[in-house]
């Protein structure tokens, strides 16, 4: 991988705003000077794409669940992730393997043992001495039941988006279980706050790390 290549992602729950801010954190990268590569997951490439629409609108076992998810991401990471990485690109990434862990883990009560073993499978790459992670996660963090009122009435809601305000609960946990254990490459922002402010602390927390000067996109 190339030594300036930035693996970025943002996770959250459903309701906290996070894509919301794509467009500006795109704009604000070009502007100075980088190639930016805005991807998804589950999705990014053709196959994960069919995979995601399995996944958000079939009942399936929590497992079943899991390795479609990490199907896809295989997928993402050998098709698009890796190769932006070695030409130096940003990657913007809507939602990452953080996300497995908080709904198929901590949300649906799957095996976070088997994620973990899933993880480094899929994550592992020759010649790389730890699997890939992203070096910087921003975290929109919300309260569930705030996030369900954003929601409610937005859009037809998918399998997830439909589950009750308990199971964003345990996603939200496990949210915050993945930031403690990895402090170091989470940044929490306070999602309850005017997207102004919201976009405020990213942009601050960017800049905090390096990754970027504090530019002029909004
Ligand atoms: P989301 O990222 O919210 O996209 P949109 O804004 O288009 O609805 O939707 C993806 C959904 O998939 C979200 O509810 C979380 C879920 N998901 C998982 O359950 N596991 C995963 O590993 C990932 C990446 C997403």
């Amino acid at each position: 991988m190339s030594d300036n290549g930035l693996f970025l992602t943002l996770e959250g729950i459903d309701g906290a705003g996070k894509s919301s801010h794509l467009d500006a954190l795109e704009a604000l990268f070009r502007a100075q000077g980088r190639e930016v590569v805005r991807t998804r997951e589950p999705g990014g490439t053709p196959l994960a794409e069919t995979l995601r629409e399995l996944i958000l609108e079939q009942l399936m076992d929590p497992l079943t669940e899991s390795l479609l998810v990490f199907a896809a991401r295989r997928d993402h990471i050998a098709q698009v992730i890796e190769p932006a990485l070695a030409r130096g690109d940003v990657v913007l990434c809507d939602r990452f393997t953080d996300a497995t862990f908080a709904y198929q883990g901590a949300g649906r009560g799957f095996d976070q043992a088997v994620l973990s073993t899933l993880e480094q499978w899929v994550q592992a790459e020759a010649g790389r001495a730890a699997p890939l992670q992203p070096h910087i996660t921003l975290w929109f963090d919300l309260a569930p039941g705030i996030a369900a009122q954003r929601l409610a009435g937005a859009r037809v809601p998918d399998k997830f988006e439909a589950q009750p305000v308990e199971f964003f609960s345990r996603v939200a946990q496990g949210y915050a279980a993945r930031a403690a254990a990895d402090a170091n490459r989470f940044v929490r922002i306070d999602a309850s706050q005017a997207r102004d402010q919201v976009w405020q602390q990213v942009e601050t927390a960017l800049v905090a790390r390096g990754v970027l000067n504090r530019g002029s996109a909004r």
